[in-house]
């Protein structure tokens, strides 16, 4: 698939069709999601892949009862693991590199669900702690972001933009 075809195709999923996504797609988006760029390479993010229905309805209800994220087959939490990038960088590293390294590749791997023909969603709005303990994450990782992920069983229509001459400031601000 072409890429500006992939960026201009996301859309936020939220509602799933009960298809189970195969283990080798996982990989496959998950190789992907790693690829993104991270402060010197240090990859500072991990993975928490969940399938078990349980644990994706805690999740759910530790998200604020957002159910559509139980629905989806698979969910994946991405951390930023401090430790690894606070190794090189200190304070930056933990701070600040560790949770861009954890954020690109969350966005590499929305892409990628597209390139498989899977809808995905970026769910920040989570109780920390909640997910800390139903995931038993080390203190030095950091859940970034919930990604449910399955076939999407609805075609949303694009959202808004705002005008690019907005955002956009040449040479300065
Ligand atoms: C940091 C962040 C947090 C978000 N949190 C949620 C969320 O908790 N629940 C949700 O349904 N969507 C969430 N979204 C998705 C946004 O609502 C969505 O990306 C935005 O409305 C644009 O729509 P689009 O993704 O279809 O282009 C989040 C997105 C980002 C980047």
């Amino acid at each position: 698939m072409d890429l500006r075809e992939a960026i201009s195709s996301r859309r936020s999923i939220r509602s799933f069709s009960p298809q189970q996504v195969d283990r080798s797609v996982i990989d496959r988006i998950l190789l992907d999601a790693n690829k993104a760029p991270s402060a010197g390479n240090l990859q500072a993010r991990d993975f928490i892949v969940v399938t078990a229905v349980e644990v994706k309805k805690k999740i759910a209800e530790a998200a604020l009862n957002q159910a559509f994220i139980a629905e989806a087959p698979v969910v994946v939490v991405v951390c930023a693991n401090k430790a690894r990038s606070m190794s090189k960088y200190g304070r930056r590293g933990a701070n600040l590199y560790s949770i861009l390294d954890a954020a690109l590749a969350a966005q590499n791997l929305m892409l990628s669900c597209i390139n498989e023909g899977l809808g995905s969603c970026y769910v920040g709005a989570f109780n920390e702690g909640k997910v800390r303990k139903i995931l038993g994450l080390p203190k030095t990782a950091v859940p970034v972001g919930i990604i449910p992920i399955g076939y999407p069983d609805e075609n949303p229509i694009p959202t808004d933009r705002l005008p690019i001459e907005q955002i956009v400031h040449w040479e300065e601000w």
